[in-house]
């Protein structure tokens, strides 16, 4: 079935945000990175700018830039009022308000934009969809990452996870996942018949993280060879 960028929600983070999900320190940063679904988050662009290394994948890198720039203004009413309506399942004290919310948010994806055709001409934003193939050789990358994407959305279903994250950890040495909850912050059978899939041939590792905006998404899963 084809890609729609109207079935998106296009909500980006900040590179502070992935370095408090993914716990990731000053060795880290001078590692290189892959972004499963990325979208318009940041980090890529706020990586470059320090040097880092960065590809970020997704299907929405097949739009152009004023198709995905239309779509966050969609998104952003629809997602604002969902916010308003469920503020109590959410911790309001790195990010105080809804305004603030909103305004780190927009920022963030307003500087993933003013990058995006730069880095699309550069290599950093590659068009592709899990769990298709990469062109990749195994252990290319040091960490792989999915911020808000695979474990959330539970109907993707078993066979999908263990697709996707069995390509993620052939072309990285490692590969974070956060949150390991689904999308009403809720640990599922999915999820744990995932982790136990993984655990039968890698290092899984579940750990705390100083980050939980959605109250109970605070940890992060690590899976290593
Ligand atoms: C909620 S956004 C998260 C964006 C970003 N990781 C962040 O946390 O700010 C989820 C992203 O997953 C992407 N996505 C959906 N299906 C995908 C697939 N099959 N492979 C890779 N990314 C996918 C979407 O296009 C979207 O950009």
């Amino acid at each position: 079935m084809a890609f729609k960028l109207d079935s998106v929600v296009p909500w980006g983070r900040t590179l502070e945000e992935y370095k408090l999900m993914f716990r990731l320190d000053d060795e880290d940063m001078l590692k290189t990175f892959a972004g499963f679904g990325d979208g318009p988050a940041c980090f890529n662009y706020e990586m470059t700018e320090r040097n880092g290394s960065v590809i970020s994948f997704d299907p929405i890198y097949q739009f152009s830039k004023e198709d995905i720039e239309k779509r966050i203004e969609e998104v952003r009413v629809i997602v604002m009022q969902q916010m308003r309506e469920n503020m109590d399942n959410y911790v309001w004290e790195n990010i105080k308000s809804l305004d603030e919310l909103e305004n780190i948010r927009m920022s963030a994806m307003k500087k993933f934009l003013s990058d995006y055709e730069k880095g699309k001409a550069e290599g950093r934003y590659v068009f592709h969809e899990l769990p298709n193939r990469l062109p990749y050789e195994e252990d290319h990358f040091d960490i792989g990452l999915s911020s808000h994407f695979l474990l959330m959305y539970t109907s993707l279903g078993y066979d999908f996870h263990i697709a996707a994250m069995s390509e993620m950890l052939r072309v990285c040495k490692e590969i974070r996942i956060f949150p390991i909850v689904d999308l009403d912050a809720n640990k599922t059978d999915l999820i744990n018949n995932v982790i136990g899939f993984f655990k039968k041939d890698y290092t899984v590792q579940t750990v705390k993280t100083d980050y939980e905006f959605q109250k109970g998404d605070n940890k992060l899963l690590i899976i290593r060879k």
